[in-house]
């Protein structure tokens, strides 16, 4: 089975199905009005939590996953909220189906680290191409401070790549140091990079997640 059917039957079974916006939206929210932000794309947009979010508040946002399972859930979602200032695509953001200089930002929350690290650096150069001048990018990254990462073997993690794992729920995971972020952002100019870390209730009880968040601005 191909990765992104793998992503559409974990999400089938019930998984990565959020409903509540991840804890920093808000704040990135204000900082997009604050900076006239209109159109966002959300890059693994999954059941849609965010999408629902920035639409609620007017902005018009787009959403693109691979998953079909996903994007039927977010426009169900979408339609029940009532709102119609939103788009749903069904794509790769390894290859993004959209011209040059089309979104004001880019959020992508526990999407754009699930590859190895030269599909990220892909990624992260469709927003880049994507995105407007001076347009900003939202994402978090798992650190190399993670619990998950220091205790893999024990967690049951598969190592793939240099610090990239595979899990039976997560799938590919990437961790990464903050030196591997700054040249993953290269182009980019960082206006804000903070380490967020929370208790994570896991099977094996809690742990330690210690995630990257950044807000980046294209140059
Ligand atoms: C952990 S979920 C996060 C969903 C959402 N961002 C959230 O915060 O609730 C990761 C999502 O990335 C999607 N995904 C995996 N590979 C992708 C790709 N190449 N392009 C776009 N989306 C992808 C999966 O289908 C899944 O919906």
């Amino acid at each position: 089975m191909n990765y992104e059917k793998l992503w559409d039957q974990k999400i089938q079974e019930g998984l990565h199905r959020r409903k509540t916006p991840h804890w920093t939206i808000p704040e990135v929210a204000e900082f997009f009005k604050k900076h006239n932000v209109k159109k966002i794309l959300d890059l693994g947009c999954g059941a849609g939590r965010h999408l629902v979010y920035f639409a609620k508040r007017k902005d018009f946002v787009v959403g693109i996953d691979t998953s079909p399972t996903a994007l039927s859930l977010a426009n169900k979602w979408l339609r029940r909220e009532k709102l119609s200032n939103y788009n749903l695509v069904i794509g790769s953001m390894l290859n993004l189906p959209f011209p040059d200089n089309e979104f004001d930002a880019v959020v992508s929350i526990a999407a754009i680290d699930n590859f190895r690290i030269k599909d990220i650096q892909k990624a992260v150069n469709e927003v880049k191409r994507v995105l407007k001048r001076n347009g900003f990018l939202f994402a978090n990254f798992a650190s190399t401070e993670h619990e998950s990462f220091k205790r893999w073997k024990e967690f049951g993690w598969k190592k793939v790549d240099n610090n990239t794992f595979f899990h039976k729920i997560a799938l590919l995971q990437a961790f990464i140091t903050k030196g591997q972020l700054l040249k993953l952002l290269s182009g980019f100019r960082i206006i804000r990079i903070w380490e967020m870390i929370r208790q994570q209730n896991v099977d094996r009880g809690q742990i330690k997640s210690v995630n990257w968040e950044v807000i980046a601005q294209r140059m």
